[in-house]
């Protein structure tokens, strides 16, 4: 029998594609289920996939290169797809899909599959991602392939064929979770004019019951890195879950999006991104300080590109590298501290500091201390004003 390596969360879809992979492609199940900080029980997880028929299980625990090696770079970029999101989701997609090339290959496997709709951005992401590490893997999709219709379809094939399915209420919702943020969406969130209510937010309290006293925090970055919390140094992994924490206490990192899908709809998502509004808002603080100018405006641009290719499932490719390269050049100087104030939903800067900080204030001050020479202005002007005068003169002319 063929093996196929199956990306496997434990919930209904991916439990009935065990069976079906079995029965209707008759092959041999792996299962693969990474922890990229959504809370499971790995032995309960082991225990169903078994009894769902496959023939291993892998669980690995992924949350620290999650943080390192996919949400830095992001970080670092300013990423974020259409201004409001910061791509929990869709980073995380290329790691799994390395993790089911790299267990696939030592499986000797030659298909993988998963368990996505065929309307979402992320068949797309994860089937890139396995074609750019490994082209010669094959993928499946049975959720594209087959026959069952609906939940309660899923639930008799399911029962069909022994597979054990937790009765709970079904919630009405899509949620993907993990270190870095929650994705939320269907169900009344479909009606783009409906309020979310609020039993769908899953990291943030409400920025009405959030406390009256707001919360300071002060973040050291060392070369565009996050590398201390409140005077004390710490790695990644603990700040952003120290900032998920108190983000989500005060109400921090809500966003409402109507997004451009990858596959041409336009959907509505909700995202909670607490420690991620905050080092995003911070990192481009430090950079507004210590980058000049010209590289500032362009870094913007390829902050643009860098979301947008996340988003579109090109992570592992040449374009991203180039990128990078570009990226860590600018982040030498981005060392310093931000202090930022969290308080009923909002995540404000309040101070900034750097050893290399472009800020003179000798030269800003309008008081006694002021070493800006004002007579070179004028001539500035002159020369800077030159063109506009010639278009100006040129006009008199024009019929
Ligand atoms: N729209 C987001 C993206 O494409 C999130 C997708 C997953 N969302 C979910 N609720 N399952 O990255």
């Amino acid at each position: 029998m063929k093996k196929v390596v199956l990306a496997y969360s434990g919930g209904l879809d991916t439990s009935v594609c065990i069976p079906w992979l079995k029965e209707k492609k008759q092959m041999e199940v792996v299962t693969v289920s990474l922890d990229l900080g959504q809370e499971f029980d790995a032995d309960a997880l082991r225990q169903k996939a078994l009894a769902s028929g496959a023939t291993s299980v892998y669980i690995e625990n992924l949350q620290q290169e999650f943080l390192e090696q996919y949400v830095l770079p992001a970080l670092r970029a300013n990423a974020a797809y259409e201004r409001k999101y910061l791509l929990a989701t869709a980073l995380s997609r290329p790691l799994i899909a390395k993790k089911l090339v790299e267990i696939a290959e030592k499986e000797g496997a030659s298909v993988v599959a998963h368990g996505c709709s065929g309307k979402g951005n992320d068949q797309v992401r994860i089937e890139l991602g396995i074609f750019s590490l490994n082209p010669e893997l094959r993928v499946i999709a049975p959720l594209r392939e087959w026959e069952l219709k609906s939940r309660q379809e899923e639930i008799a094939y399911a029962a069909k064929h022994n597979i054990p399915v937790a009765v709970s209420v079904e919630s009405p919702y899509s949620v993907d979770i993990n270190v870095w943020g929650a994705s939320i969406e269907c169900g009344v969130l479909e009606d783009p004019w409906r309020e979310p209510p609020e039993e769908i937010y899953q990291l943030t309290a409400s920025p009405q019951s959030a406390p009256d006293k707001p919360t300071y925090i002060e973040l050291n970055f060392k070369r565009g890195t996050p590398v201390g919390l409140n005077g004390r140094s710490c790695g990644m992994m603990e700040i952003v879950r120290k900032l998920n924490e108190e983000g989500g206490k005060n109400g921090v990192g809500r966003e409402d999006l109507i997004e451009n899908r990858l596959i041409g709809i336009k959907s509505r998502e909700i995202y909670e991104s607490p420690a991620g509004t905050i080092l995003h808002l911070a990192h481009r603080e430090l950079e507004a300080l210590t980058l000049d100018k010209e590289t500032l405006h362009f870094k913007e641009l390829i902050s643009t590109k860098y979301g947008e290719l996340i988003y579109y499932g090109l992570w592992h490719s040449s374009l991203r590298d180039a990128f990078d390269a570009f990226i860590e050049k600018t982040q030498e100087v981005v060392s310093g501290t931000i202090r930022v104030k969290l308080h009923k939903g909002k995540c404000e800067m309040i101070g900034r500091r750097s050893e290399y900080s472009l800020y003179n204030e000798n030269l800003a001050t309008y008081g006694i201390s002021d070493t800006f020479n004002r007579t070179w202005a004028e001539g500035f002007i002159e020369l800077w004003g030159l063109p506009l005068k010639l278009e100006a003169m040129r006009k008199k002319c024009l019929k």
